[in-house]
């Protein structure tokens, strides 16, 4: 097994050194744990592998994936730079102590307000159409003004169809037949454009599609350089990286993974001559590999109920982890308080069901899911619950949103409040004729 599970001595899931059934009995549930360590332990593997083969790299944490503020914290303390996808995260980033020149804001659709915005903030603004360059040049002074463009290299891949960015179905990026021209114009303009970006999609663990669009990209950029004499001070390959979510699923190997595509990275950039003057930075920009098993979702078992299938009824639900019903992701999960269970139990191992308290029938965590006899009152883990799940947790049924705490070395803090009945009325006002 390749999930980053850990069982403590009593048989209890552990995280950060931490006892799982313990933590749910302090902060209660529904409860995300994170593990500090496992963050830098992930980082550094990342940025130790590329940077053995090409040293001008950076890692852009894929904020988007977790914006808690000790998860950003944590990250901008490793060294990590921040890839933004709107005005938010570049606010969130900021507050967190990443200086303006650490973040790389990469919006799509976005208003001439939010330039302007981003614009005062300092940080450089990675393109999406020409729409967004000719906006850009109203607002700013175009001249030496450094831009990047995100380019669609016809190249896509992803765990879901949503998760897929290139390629003629997706929304993002500039054609990549098209990309000379605009890089000329945007020259002609006055502005600077130092950079060329692609993210490709998400969720993805073969090596393959990355070095298509590795290699992709970089004709591209060869192309422009060449023939619009841009020098580029960054490529950006964006992010993708997948993690194993399934027992049987593989580990990315991302030391291979790092040799190869700086190796496609290095002789490109001497085929077009890129590296003549300076060579540029290589970025990358993963999300789900920093975080995605640096946490634990942990929920209490409330109903085990025999109906035309078998349901156990935990307290928390899509409204909390929404990967499952929107993706059909799967998600492994381990009864915390007795992890030990399925090797003493095997014979006793059933299908079952494990429902949330959505008021939805697709308010699933799991279908059919072998699991040891449940009861009620029984904690589960829901494993790599670090990336896009509280951030894309809602308040839907009016629940309030869950706690987060933070786990090192055994000792847990709390670092998010559990949200009160009362926060569901945050920013709403009732008009006065309506009051009682
Ligand atoms: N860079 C850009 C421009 C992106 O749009 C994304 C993710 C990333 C980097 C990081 O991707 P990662 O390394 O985390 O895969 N909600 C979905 C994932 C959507 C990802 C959107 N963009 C999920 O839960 O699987």
């Amino acid at each position: 097994m390749d999930l980053n599970l850990k069982i403590h001595d009593k048989g209890h899931v552990d995280i950060g050194g931490a006892d799982t059934v313990e933590l749910a009995e302090e902060y209660g549930t529904p409860l995300y744990a994170i593990d500090e360590d496992r963050i830098r332990d992930n980082y550094k593997r990342v940025y130790d592998a590329f940077t053995k083969y090409y040293s001008n790299f950076k890692i852009l944490y894929a904020s988007k994936a977790n914006t808690n503020l000790s998860v950003m914290r944590i990250l901008e303390e490793e060294g990590s730079c921040i890839d933004a996808v709107s005005p938010g995260e570049v606010f969130t980033s900021l507050k967190t102590g990443f200086s303006p020149d650490r973040i790389l804001f990469t919006g799509n659709n976005v208003t001439n307000d939010e330039l302007k915005y981003i614009d005062e903030t300092g940080v450089k603004i990675n393109l999406d159409s020409v729409s967004q360059l000719k906006r850009l040049a109203k607002i700013v002074d175009p001249e030496g003004y450094k831009i990047s463009f995100r380019v669609n290299p016809m190249v896509g891949a992803g765990h879901h169809e949503h998760c897929i960015t290139g390629g003629e179905m997706s929304k993002f990026g500039i054609k990549e037949n098209e990309a000379v021209e605009v890089y000329k114009l945007a020259k002609e303009m006055g502005f600077e454009p130092v950079g060329m970006h692609t993210h490709i999609g998400s969720g993805i663990l073969d090596p393959e599609p990355f070095k298509l669009a590795t290699t992709v990209l970089m004709d591209i950029a060869g192309q422009v350089s060449q023939e619009t004499d841009v020098n580029f001070e960054f490529l950006d390959l964006g992010g993708g990286f997948g993690i194993p979510y399934e027992p049987e699923e593989n580990l990315l190997d991302i030391d291979l993974f790092a040799k190869e595509s700086t190796g496609i990275f290095k002789s490109k950039l001497s085929e077009y001559g890129m590296n003549d003057n300076k060579e540029p930075y290589m970025y990358i920009e993963p999300g789900r590999y920093l975080v995605g098993d640096a946490a634990l979702l942990l929920t209490r078992v409330n109903t085990v109920k025999n109906s035309y299938r078998k349901f156990i009824g935990v307290d928390s639900g899509f409204n909390t982890l929404l990967r499952p019903s929107m993706y059909g992701s799967y998600h492994h999960i381990v009864l915390a308080n007795k992890a030990n269970e399925p090797a003493e139990n095997g014979s006793k191992i059933e299908k079952v069901d494990v429902a949330g308290n959505v008021c939805e029938s697709g308010d699933l965590f799991a279908r059919d899911r072998p699991l040891p006899p449940i009861e009620e009152g029984d904690l589960l883990a829901i494993m790599n619950a670090g990336a896009y799940s509280f951030s894309m947790g809602s308040q839907y049924n009016s629940r309030p949103r869950p706690a987060e705490i933070l786990v090192k070395n055994g000792n847990s803090e709390i670092i998010r409040e559990r949200e009160t009945y009362e926060d569901l009325f945050n920013k709403q006002i009732l008009p006065k004729r309506l009051k009682k």
